[in-house]
């Protein structure tokens, strides 16, 4: 069981109070988390002590190498990869899959198909849009009105031309979880790329890309109790293949040929005490070993939270909540939309009670037009973060049940 308490007095903002005295209610983890003390400690840190750029001679900068490639170590046993060389950092996941996207489009060639889905978040489609420039082509596989994948869509649309296959692990509007495990076992043996957008599944869920068998996993860790920065998986050997956009100046191989210009070194601090921090919730012989117990602790206690706000919004009149139910794994992202309020009247009320929730489509703008819900402003959107207490979803749950 997490220790809530503790795990509230690490985070600075959760003490932040309005004008009556009243506690904010941090429900917007699904844009971005609020941060532990540790991870803002790791950042003035490094500007205090180790502030230099990379490969010099002299103290600083010999402390920030150690900053990046500390990181690099940290991130790679994060996400269960072979090794540190297979973790490249960017500004955030769009950038990084644009760079990705520009790389790859080098290596197919016309008449090649690309599969994207109609669920994902514009960064997992837009780059790959960009490819239609050069003939190939991007094939979608459609949504279901349960806020599901069509499996079946994917398995027909999946042919000898298919080249690479690029899709979310979760859904950030609606926190359906894919079957990406199906979807690589379609995949098997076949020489078709496997892409996947960690970002909406990192912080709820531990992630081994080794046995998921992904050739490339992303995600940005302000989504995970750290700075904003974003973060490309590339399986060994593969990054080497694939002609990115370089300066000659720059080193020209794996993990650094996909990074651009001077990195924030001091988020990177942050990061890699963001990725402390997690591990510091679980128990374990190693490292890893007490990430993957503080997620199953994590993963444990947002669905006690989300499954009890799912189940109370449910029984209201006014309102229909649009995601999959609990009896499958899913994040702790509840969405919902009231039956005369739009989203976004709905999180004006709800920041009047202290509470921060987003409204709108959260660039999942295909998904939520397929669902047709587009037209009345989207939907109003609760996101569940390891943070959040009982309290502050009953007081959530008493807000919405007098709108
Ligand atoms: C599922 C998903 N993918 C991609 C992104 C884009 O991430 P970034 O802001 O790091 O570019 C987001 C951001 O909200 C997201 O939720």
């Amino acid at each position: 069981m997490l220790d809530i308490n503790k795990i509230r007095s690490q985070f600075p903002s959760l003490s932040i109070k309005n004008n009556n005295g009243d506690k904010i209610i941090f429900l917007d983890g699904p844009g971005g988390t609020q941060v532990p003390k540790k991870v803002i400690d790791g950042i003035s840190d490094y500007y205090k002590f180790s502030n230099a750029n990379t490969h010099g001679e002299f103290i600083t900068s010999i402390d920030t190498d150690n900053v990046m490639s500390s990181l690099r170590k940290k991130m790679s046993i994060f996400l269960g990869a072979e090794h540190e060389n297979c973790i490249s950092i960017g500004h955030n996941m769009t950038t990084l899959n644009f760079s990705l996207a520009r790389g790859l489009s080098k290596l197919f060639k016309k008449g090649d198909e690309v599969i994207i889905t109609d669920l994902d978040h514009e960064a997992n489609r837009g780059p790959w849009m960009t490819l239609k420039e050069k003939g190939i082509k991007i094939i979608r596989v459609n949504l279901l009105n349960n806020g599901k994948l069509d499996y079946k869509d994917f398995k027909r649309k999946i042919n000898d031309n298919t080249v690479m296959i690029a899709m979310g692990m979760s859904s950030n509007a609606i926190g359906t979880v894919n079957d990406f495990e199906y979807v690589k076992k379609l995949i098997k043996n076949k020489e078709i790329l496997f892409l996947l957008d960690a970002v909406h599944y990192a912080p709820h869920f531990s992630i081994d890309v080794k046995k998921i068998g992904c050739d490339f996993l992303l995600c940005s860790s302000y989504k995970f109790y750290g700075p904003h920065l974003g973060f490309l998986y590339t399986k060994t050997d593969l990054l080497d293949k694939i002609d990115t956009d370089r300066l000659v100046v720059q080193e020209q191989n794996a993990p650094y040929k996909i990074e651009t210009g001077t990195l924030n070194h001091a988020a990177c601090k942050g990061v890699e005490k963001a990725i402390d921090f997690i591990s510091s919730l679980g128990e374990g012989k190693n490292y890893r070993e007490k990430i993957e117990n503080a997620y199953e602790k994590i993963s444990h206690h947002e669905k006690d939270l989300a499954s009890k706000l799912y189940a109370s919004l449910k029984s209201l009149d006014n309102i229909s909540i649009i995601g999959p139910d609990f009896s499958n794994k899913r994040t702790p992202t509840v969405s919902f939309i009231h039956n005369s309020l739009t989203a976004n009247e709905i999180c004006k009320i709800l920041a009047d009670h202290n509470i921060c929730a987003w409204d709108g489509h959260f660039y999942a703008k295909t998904a939520i037009e397929n669902l047709e819900l587009d037209k009345i402003g989207g939907i109003t959107r609760l996101g569940i973060s390891c943070y959040n207490s009982i309290e502050e979803i009953n007081k959530t749950i008493e807000s919405i049940s007098r709108i």
